[in-house]
């Protein structure tokens, strides 16, 4: 799909089919967040791929019972990884670069979602330390987004947007 036609075909799906996600687009994913931007290149992040329901299920109520979380048939949830961006960046780093580099890798993935026909919704109303106990993972990790992709089982809601004079200023 040509690019600016994805930027316009993408909206959050809140239901998803049964239909699994292919493995091969599911690695399509994984390889357009691979090519995002990150601070010095460290790619200061870890993706979880999340397809066990008993996890699912897990991450929904971590979620606040968002219940489109435990219909989707995978997950994709973007830790920020402080401690990797911290070695070349310190403090700037570890609180700033690292949540960056997890939230530029998702929003790509979004949207390679959509080149592919499928639909996702960012996530981000949730309990932290939740999503770490789900997941098995310790305080080292940040979770920052979760990603439920899969094939849109509704037409999605059309969202307006605010007029470019709203928020652009030109400095010349
Ligand atoms: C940082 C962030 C957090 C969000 N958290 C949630 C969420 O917890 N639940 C939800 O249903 N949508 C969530 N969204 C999706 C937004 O509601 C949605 O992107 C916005 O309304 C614009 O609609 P669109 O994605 O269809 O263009 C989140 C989006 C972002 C970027």
């Amino acid at each position: 799909m040509e690019f600016f036609k994805v930027l316009q075909e993408r909206h959050s799906i809140r239901a998803f089919a049964e239909r699994p996600v292919e493995p091969e687009k599911l690695r399509a994913l994984l390889e357009a967040a691979n090519r995002a931007p990150s601070a010095g290149n460290l790619q200061a992040y870890k993706i979880y791929v999340v397809t066990r329901p008993t996890t699912l299920k897990a991450l929904m109520r971590a979620a606040f019972e968002q219940k489109f979380v435990a219909q989707a048939p995978v997950v994709l949830v973007f830790c920020a990884d402080p401690k990797r961006s911290a070695s070349s960046y310190g403090e700037r780093g570890a609180t700033l670069y690292s949540v960056q580099d997890a939230t530029i890798a998702c929003a790509y993935v979004q949207l390679a979602a959509t080149a592919l026909g499928l639909g996702s919704v960012w996530v981000g109303a949730f309990d932290e330390d939740a999503v770490r106990k789900a997941l098995e993972i310790g305080r080292e990790l940040v979770p920052v987004a979760l990603l439920p992709v899969g094939y849109a089982a509704e037409s999605p809601q059309i969202t307006s947007r605010r007029t470019l004079d709203e928020f652009v200023e030109y400095v010349v």
